[in-house]
């Protein structure tokens, strides 16, 4: 049962089988019915006969015998025609009904498919048992689910830029109507804002080139062995502007055995720069950041700490989502984050092989983010 349940070919062969047998059963239930009524009807016709023969003088027995041989004849001839009909027109109806149903969800997949290729993501077909068409139409299904998450990714992105790009150019509008119309001075600040604005607007414009580089995968890495220490002295160098300007001590405690990584050293400085900026940008004056590693196997854990604001539970899934940002306003405010950083950020360590997750007990309570890369062998 359960192999033709699961098997296509089963069920083909279980169809013809059932077509045959309903036409052998009909045909011997036609001549038991029909047989009776034909041989009565041919035994009367032998008997009138036998009697006209008499009459004509022909030799009684040679007569009566080829009439009786001709009469089971005749009725067996007569039963077998109907019941090769009726068991014709049974074994059609019944090969028609059963090719129905198993065509039937062939014939679904077909049109779900048009109706997916116009643009309808939402179409699903209904899946019954557990055969081969059954499997396709599950993969059918699984395929048009992708197919509408892109669909609706696509969407979300189109909105996603249109916003951010949206809000500091209707800023510059401003700026310059106010100029235009005398009600904004025309000194120093305020042609410093407008260029604070088209900074931030070149800066999402780089942000966007890059992320849809490293989203489509369109770069090389140079793999080199790399030291963990060296990937860190750079990160330090760079950021301790931003940190002094927020008498933030950014530190650094690497163990001295670590073995070097196998890693594009420019991507991971940017990783590694973007998690300190971000750890520097979202912790307060007077707090502290940590980089810190370690050896787990043939993998080095980096990881960036803060005491930061930290991050609060709900969104701690959707942080490396691209746009994402806990609070748009504060985020904007605090230096004009676009929420592309971590996202480009998981990409280049993924391409390494690695993996990224961050932990952070809540509000207030500061945040670490850690990525891992494979060790040089
Ligand atoms: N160390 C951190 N502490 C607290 N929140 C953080 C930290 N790092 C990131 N976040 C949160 O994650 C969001 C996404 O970070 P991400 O770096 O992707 O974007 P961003 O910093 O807002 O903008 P940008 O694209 O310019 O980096 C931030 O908006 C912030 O809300
Ligand atoms: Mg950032």
């Amino acid at each position: 049962m359960k192999t033709i349940r699961e098997h296509l070919g089963a069920k083909l062969f279980l169809a013809n089988l059932i077509v045959i047998l309903v036409g052998i059963l009909i045909l011997v239930l036609t001549i038991q019915v029909t047989i009776p009524a034909a041989f009565n009807r041919h035994m009367g016709m032998m008997e009138s006969t036998a009697m006209m023969g008499n009459g004509m003088g022909m030799g009684q027995g040679q007569g009566y015998g080829r009439t009786l041989f001709e009469s089971f004849r005749a009725s067996m001839f007569d039963a077998l025609t109907y019941a090769v009909l009726a068991s014709v027109v049974v074994a059609l109806l019944v090969s028609l009904f059963l090719s129905r149903r198993i065509v039937a969800p062939v014939q679904n997949l077909a049109d779900a498919s048009l109706s997916l290729a116009n643009g309808n993501y939402s179409e699903r077909v209904q899946v019954d048992g557990s055969d081969e068409i059954a499997k396709l139409a599950t993969r059918f299904n699984h395929m048009a689910s992708q197919l509408e998450q892109v669909e609706a990714m696509r969407r979300q992105l189109i909105g996603d830029i249109t916003h951010e790009l949206r809000t500091p150019l209707t800023s510059i509008k401003g700026y310059m109507e106010g100029l235009v119309d005398g009600v904004v001075p025309a000194n120093a600040e305020t042609f410093n804002q407008i260029h604070h604005e088209a900074d931030r607007l070149s800066r999402l414009v780089d942000d966007l080139q890059e992320l849809s580089r490293v989203e489509a995968k369109a770069y090389s890495l140079d793999l080199r062995p790399v030291s963990v220490s060296t990937l860190v002295q750079t990160t330090l160098k760079r950021l301790s502007p931003q940190a002094t300007a927020k008498r933030i001590t950014l530190r650094s405690n690497l163990p001295a055995d670590l073995e070097p990584v196998l890693v594009d050293e420019d991507r991971i400085t940017q990783v590694l720069v973007n998690l300190t900026a971000n750890a520097v940008q979202y912790t307060p004056e007077d707090g502290k950041v940590l980089i810190s590693a370690s050896q787990h196997g043939n993998e080095v854990y980096i990881s960036v700490k803060d005491s930061g604001i930290g991050i609060p539970q709900e969104h701690l899934a959707n942080i490396f989502t691209r746009f994402y940002r806990v609070d748009k306003s504060r985020s904007r405010n605090a230096g004009g984050g676009s929420g592309i950083g971590l996202t480009i950020v998981r990409h280049i360590v993924e391409a390494h092989g690695g993996r990224i997750w961050v932990e952070s007990a809540g509000e207030g309570q500061g945040s670490t983010f850690t990525f891992s890369l494979n060790i040089a062998e």
